[in-house]
């Protein structure tokens, strides 16, 4: 079956940076765009160009740096702001300008202390400004989660009437469930005129932790750009997590849709953004969490050990992880402890691994994890006759 192609938009140094106390200087912003690029992103949302002096340096830099992939600056919907955009991505070869506004009663009420018709006359405004640089626009309705679907649809058939040819429909606020944010992009997809010109992109928060599973019921449902991050870091808690939507859509061929993305560069990258940012990911982290492919308990271990399938739906490999690795704890079996005593030079008949593994046991009950160096004084104090 051919599958449609999903855009993978990657906000790591836009939205992603958004985290207190992890700000990237230009050189790391550098250095993180030329891997995105090799990853296979389709287009870098590199920053946020009249924020600072350094957001534009790093715009400027990356759109000189980075070709055959889509450069993108992010404004409001302000005249100076695009402006600023425009000169930041100048150097670009495939250049574009994000733009737009919140469209939420409360954005509308609280932020703008403004009204529906004027909000849908300022989108268009900016719209249309940015069109006057670049043929690549993407419109953001900022809040579009707790949009109502009628205006939301409003303002898209205004903005792409004005050119643009991406509409974001953000959930700023990570508070639509999955059903909700699939059913928004389909009324979006059904009901706004000429939306066939436009691609409809998910930008998912994870304030419920639904990011991940909402952006997905978006491209079920007609959507085909994804918005997302690497080790889906971002505001708050995060954006949607780049290598979890890589790899469902790759896990799932049912759903027909796939992305560029070379996936044995995901472990490293998630390594590498890591360290710059100076975040850790937490052990736990699907797909690129430490513990993604370790097996601590005996019926898990003895599983894997037979057949890696039983208990793994990814091969390691596909995202750049060695193997998957057996940890040994007072947890595991007599399985996993003649593996990893085997790995570490012994080879034990099954008589020598039920006196070994009483003694491992007692060890095991003492510590928290077993170490291949810990294996060779459990078998000296276990006193059987062994060659290792
Ligand atoms: O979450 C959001 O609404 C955003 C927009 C600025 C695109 O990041
Ligand atoms: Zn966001």
């Amino acid at each position: 079956m051919s599958k449609d192609s999903v855009q993978i938009f990657d906000t790591t140094l836009r939205d992603g940076e958004q985290v207190p106390g992890c700000k990237l200087d230009t050189e790391q912003k550098l250095v993180i765009a030329e891997r995105l690029n090799e990853l296979g992103v389709d287009i870098i949302e590199a920053g946020f160009p009249i924020s600072s002096p350094g957001d534009f340096r790093s715009v400027d830099e990356i759109s000189k740096l980075v070709k055959d992939v889509v450069v993108c600056g992010l404004t409001r919907a302000v005249k100076k702001d695009i402006d600023v955009a425009a000169e930041a991505l100048k150097n670009a070869e495939r250049p574009r300008i994000h733009t737009g506004i919140g469209t939420s009663e409360s954005h509308i009420k609280f932020k703008f202390n403004s009204n529906k018709e004027a909000i849908i006359e300022k989108a268009v405004a900016a719209v249309s400004h940015a069109k006057t640089y670049v043929e690549d626009v993407e419109f953001f309705a900022e809040d579009a989660g707790r949009t109502d679907n009628e205006f939301l649809a409003r303002v898209c058939e205004a903005v792409i009437e004005a050119g643009a040819t991406v509409l974001n429909i953000p959930d700023t606020t990570g508070y639509c469930l999955p059903e909700e944010y699939g059913a928004k992009i389909k009324y979006l997809k059904e009901n706004v005129t000429g939306i066939h010109k436009a691609t409809l992109s998910c930008h998912c928060h994870n304030d419920l932790g639904l990011a991940t599973a909402n952006s997905i019921a978006g491209v079920v449902n007609g959507a085909r750009q994804i918005e997302c991050t690497i080790n889906g870091i971002g505001e708050r808690a995060g954006n949607t997590s780049l290598e979890e939507v890589v790899m469902i859509l790759r896990q799932h061929p049912s759903l027909g849709l796939d992305t560029r993305i070379n996936s044995k560069l995901l472990f490293d990258t998630s390594k590498m953004v890591s360290q710059k940012m100076g975040m850790i990911v937490q052990p736990n982290k699907a797909i690129v969490g430490a513990n993604a492919f370790a097996h601590s308990s005996g019926i898990h271990q003895d599983g894997v050990i037979k057949h890696r399938e039983t208990y793994e739906i990814i091969d390691p490999e596909d995202v750049g992880v060695n193997e998957s690795s057996i940890i040994l704890t007072a947890r595991s079996g007599r399985a996993a402890l003649a593996y990893r005593a085997k790995i570490v030079g012994y080879e034990l008949t099954k008589i020598q691994l039920d006196t070994v593994y009483q003694e491992f046991l007692k060890f095991a009950d003492t510590k928290k994890e077993v170490m291949d160096e810990d294996i060779h004084q459990i078998i000296d104090t276990s006193n059987i006759d062994i060659e290792s």
